[in-house]
């Protein structure tokens, strides 16, 4: 996720068990050819055989419209170590969508088309596989199941379906009944992404939707241990809930990770905008962390505050 999961927070993510892949921030691509030092600074792990230090793949996402420049990056990504490329057409920031990126190419089912058969294409001699994310289109649904289709016929392997128009942003609900009908047309894995906070949720999801697999976004970050419990609620094992201290406490182990590539008043940004993100999944409780440590300037005030919210809950 753009600006908030790098190499050190899917490092600590994927540490807690459950994760089968993620996916890197996207890359932009317009008319340059990247170095590729530009992959490895946004995926360090290509140099790790795209695995993070607990051997969850990394998958490499690209995100543009123009299909020559895709497939010429998506060859030095290849080159870079990339063992799955993915091609995000999600994204509903301005900026992006301007240039006819992300969600805005939801519009023409049939530029979906090139861009990922190009990339396809370009992948397929060297057996790298191309994955795709999509929502269900731009102002409305009505070309969900074209562009769903054309990402097919341009020989994606798997599709992850953000249950929402761009024009819903991410406003709840996320309409999972969409992602049964896309994967209904689909030949390819179809998977469900959208407002799954608990397990209760993801409980519905499967429900309304008939998916079982699923990717989390913003839930990595407020509750990393749901994807570890899917698996133990599958597997018929006792799943124990995850405690908000239990994330108070990852952000602590975050702020204190050696290998940190940002400075200090960076790392204090991150962590008050990680703590804006749980007010989502922990309401009042993450609310009353946030006030205290919104004046926050230094890294050991910051710490501080988390410990003894943690102490206190
Ligand atoms: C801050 C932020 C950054 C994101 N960046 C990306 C991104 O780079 N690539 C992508 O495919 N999705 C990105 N997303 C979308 C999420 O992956 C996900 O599809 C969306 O948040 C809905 O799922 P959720 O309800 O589980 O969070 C981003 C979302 C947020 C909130």
């Amino acid at each position: 996720m753009e600006g908030v999961i790098d190499a050190l927070t899917r490092d600590l993510i994927t540490r807690q068990g459950g994760w089968s892949f993620c996916v890197t921030e996207f890359v932009r691509i317009t008319q340059d050819k990247q170095p590729r030092r530009v992959f490895h600074r946004i995926c360090p792990e290509l140099r790790q055989n795209a695995l993070t230090p607990a051997g969850v793949p990394v998958h490499l996402q690209l995100l543009g419209s123009d299909p020559e420049m895709l497939a010429i990056n998506a060859r030095v990504a290849a080159s870079a170590g990339a063992k799955v490329v993915d091609l995000n057409f999600g994204c509903p920031a301005k900026t992006v969508n301007r240039h006819l990126g992300g969600a805005s190419l939801l519009r023409y089912p049939e530029q979906v088309y090139a861009a990922a058969r190009a990339v396809a294409d370009a992948l397929r001699p060297l057996g790298i596989p191309l994955t795709a994310k999509m929502r269900l289109g731009y102002q409305d649904t009505e070309l969900a199941l074209d562009n769903a289709r054309a990402l097919q016929e341009a020989g994606i392997s798997q599709l992850v379906v953000h249950a929402r128009t761009k024009v819903q942003g991410y406003k709840p609900p996320a309409q999972w009944e969409w992602v049964a009908r896309i994967a209904e047309v689909m030949d390819v894995p179809v998977l469900a992404n959208g407002e799954i906070w608990t397990l209760e949720d993801y409980q519905r999801c499967v429900a309304v939707s008939g998916i079982r697999d699923v990717m989390l976004g913003r839930t990595a970050m407020t509750d990393p241990w749901l994807a570890r419990q899917i698996r133990q609620h599958h597997a018929g094992e006792a799943v124990t809930a995850t405690e908000f201290g239990q994330v108070l406490q990852l952000l602590v182990q975050w702020l204190q990770q050696p290998a940190q590539a940002y400075q200090e008043d960076v790392r204090v940004m991150r962590t008050k905008q990680w703590l804006v993100m749980l007010r989502l999944r922990w309401g009042e409780a993450a609310h009353q962390v946030f006030d205290a440590c919104k004046r926050c300037e230094t890294e050991d005030e910051l710490i501080g505050f988390l410990d003894q919210a943690i102490r206190i809950l």
